[in-house]
């Protein structure tokens, strides 16, 4: 197991000699036979009494038009912007600069991250694994729905995976190639938990292993509720809990319902929170495509309120970033990083996820202007 400890000691120290600690510490807990270790697949510690900084990225989908496998799967217009040398103003530099506005002790990345159909190779999962493990920060990766098309294998992806320094990523035993779980512990107390699960869905693959169908399949539910029930043991109580995955469930939908902003899940309207929309509850954002995938989870919503769930975090929108309140929950879509495949010129970067230290968190996307000059027709050279 990963167990990252910060300290400002170290965090200082680490200026000088960057490394990850392995902290021995025991921790607190009710009930004394029970270890953390045991119930979470990796640790954040943070030893001080400050907020904890997450940086959430997501949907880089890198594109490399050097793998293409048929002539005409782009148009020379695609060819020329996503090819092979285009990785650093097309997604490192707004990894970067999140990076650097947010200092975070945590990077999620919600997934598609790479464009597997264009990464035979391995290739680009490889530039971008070195890339992040670069920051020396925790950086936990997800599959979305466009990894596993990579002939390279999803056996290969996962190893390079869980395999990078800095990486918390474990393929994990239920359905799915990303269900794993973060501990964060602060001042020796079980502050959070981070659920990351992989919501399935790539239907371009021959790999009888992936799940083609979107949404989550029985087994991880109950691998959810099993460690959600044993987090609560161990704690005494309930756990709050981040929950991060690709494609949006139908709760966003009936989120943006409930609030007023759009009069049915699949309504296709386009607006700015707080612009086109009275903003409700502080919420933000901008949607201007239809909610793609929008799966129904039977039991999710009830699930998740039941054991402390407080955020959830997806992609796979590309042009969809809002943020809104719904039945206690804040449902986020990420910030689209980067600029491979569709985009919103003026809604790439990241999303700030800050926890206070009364455990209660705040959102924010951090916009960061785009480092190529587009040409008008970019929404629609390729869309997925
Ligand atoms: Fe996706």
């Amino acid at each position: 197991m990963k167990k990252i400890i910060y300290t400002t000691f170290i965090l200082l120290l680490a200026l000088l000699i960057p490394t990850a600690c392995v902290s021995d510490k025991k921790i607190e807990h009710k009930e004394p036979e029970m270890k953390l270790e045991d119930i979470v697949d990796f640790i954040l510690e943070i030893e001080e009494d400050r907020e904890i900084r997450i940086l959430q990225l997501t949907d880089t989908q890198i594109i490399d038009a050097g793998q293409c496998r048929t002539e005409d799967r782009l148009n020379s217009t695609a060819k020329q912007r996503w090819a092979t040398n285009t990785i650093e103003s097309n997604c490192f530099n707004y990894i970067r600069d999140t990076i650097e506005m947010t200092n975070p002790d945590l990077i999620l990345i919600t997934g598609d991250i790479i464009y597997g159909e264009f990464d035979d190779t391995g290739e680009s999962l490889l530039k971008l694994t070195r890339f992040m493990d670069s920051f020396k920060i925790p950086w936990a990766p997800i599959f979305g729905n466009h990894e596993n098309e990579s002939t390279k294998g999803v056996d290969w992806q996962c190893e390079v995976l869980e395999n990078a320094e800095y990486s918390f990523f474990k393929r994990g035993n239920v359905t799915g190639n990303s269900n794993y779980t973060i501990g964060i512990v602060q001042n020796d107390d079980l502050k959070r938990i981070i659920y990351m699960m992989d919501s399935n869905g790539c239907s371009n693959t021959n790999d009888p292993s992936v799940k083609k169908t979107v949404g989550f399949a029985e087994d991880q539910l109950a691998w959810f509720e099993e460690t959600a029930e044993k987090a609560e043991q161990f704690a005494g109580d309930k756990v709050k809990s981040f929950v991060g995955y690709h494609i949006p469930t139908i709760e966003f939908g009936q989120a943006a319902v409930a609030a007023g902003y759009q009069e049915s899940p699949t309504q296709t309207k386009s607006y700015v929170i707080g612009k086109h929309v009275e903003a409700k509850n502080g919420d933000f954002g901008k949607k201007s495509e239809p909610f793609a995938g929008m799966h129904e989870v039977p039991g999710l919503l009830d699930m998740f309120k039941e054991h402390g769930v407080d955020g959830v975090f997806v992609g796979h929108c590309h042009q969809i970033s809002t943020s809104v309140l719904y039945e206690g929950i804040r449902w986020t879509f990420g910030l689209k990083t980067g600029t491979y495949d569709s985009h919103d010129t003026k809604y790439v970067g990241g999303t700030y996820i800050e926890v206070k230290t009364d455990n209660s968190f705040t959102v924010e996307h951090k916009h960061v202007d785009i480092y190529t000059i587009e040409p008008d027709t970019y929404q629609h050279i390729y869309m997925d």
